[in-house]
């Protein structure tokens, strides 16, 4: 058996494709992405994987119409809290990655509270990447520390900015739905990630996704610069 990458960062991709397919509103597809996520995080935790990170709402997503947006807010307020008796029951301790605070006053109440309700779960950690950015987290990190007065900005001084610095960077990074590229998600980290495209759509993943994603990723080499 191979190793199991310690951080897996999912660019959740596909829900309205989904839904198009089925005649059914695109907001289906955002409902059935979120049954999709619980059986990924599931396997995720099967495996062993420490730390996961989920694409949920890009900088750029603002830009889709109002409808979808207050649909996917809502989700955000309601499920999250109502799906706390999984994350408890899992281990599963939740965090937000990226800029919650512009985001309607219930998302982010409900956001913050599933995060504090959760803070003692240790079985795995899970970002909810929400109005998050690359660019505007390496922005964020060197204001930050623009502030308090550093006067060299290096990697380890963005990296120590970042929202959550201790969470380690992601081993692999897993696209659904066929495109290939990263859509503005973990930028900095990403520099020696490995990166799985498939064609599958979000919302008809599950457990084995994860067991295959993970067989893909042991037969990489990684050399980080050096060599094998
Ligand atoms: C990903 O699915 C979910 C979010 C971006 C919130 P999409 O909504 O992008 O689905 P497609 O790409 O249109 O099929
Ligand atoms: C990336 O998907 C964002 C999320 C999965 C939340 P998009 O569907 O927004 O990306 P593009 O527009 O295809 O690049
Ligand atoms: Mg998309």
């Amino acid at each position: 058996m191979g190793e199991v990458p310690q951080h897996i960062g999912f660019i959740m991709d596909g829900n309205g494709r989904w839904a198009k397919k089925r005649f059914l509103p695109r907001t289906a597809g955002h409902l059935a992405g979120l049954k999709a996520l619980k059986k990924v995080i599931l396997g995720c935790i099967s495996e062993g994987v420490r730390y996961v990170t989920l694409y949920c709402f890009s900088t750029e997503n603002w830009k889709r119409p109002k409808d979808e947006v207050d649909y996917l807010m809502g989700l955000f307020s309601e499920k999250i809290m109502g799906e706390l008796p999984f994350y408890n029951k899992n281990g599963i301790r939740l965090l937000t990655l990226g800029d919650t605070s512009v985001l309607p006053a219930d998302a982010a109440e409900s956001l913050e509270q599933a995060v504090r309700a959760t803070e003692h779960n240790s079985t795995i950690v899970c970002q909810l990447a929400l109005n998050y950015g690359g660019q505007d987290e390496i922005c964020k990190a060197v204001n930050r520390a623009i502030r308090e007065g550093v006067e060299e900005i290096t990697p380890a001084v963005i990296r120590a900015h970042f929202d959550n610095p201790w969470v380690p960077p992601v081993d692999l990074i897993a696209r659904s739905a066929g495109e290939k590229r990263l859509s503005n998600f973990l930028l900095f980290d990403s520099a020696y990630a490995e990166f799985v495209f498939c064609d599958k759509l979000w919302p008809d993943w599950c457990e084995d996704d994860v067991v295959s994603i993970i067989s893909e990723y042991n037969s990489r080499v990684r050399k980080f610069g050096g060599l094998a």
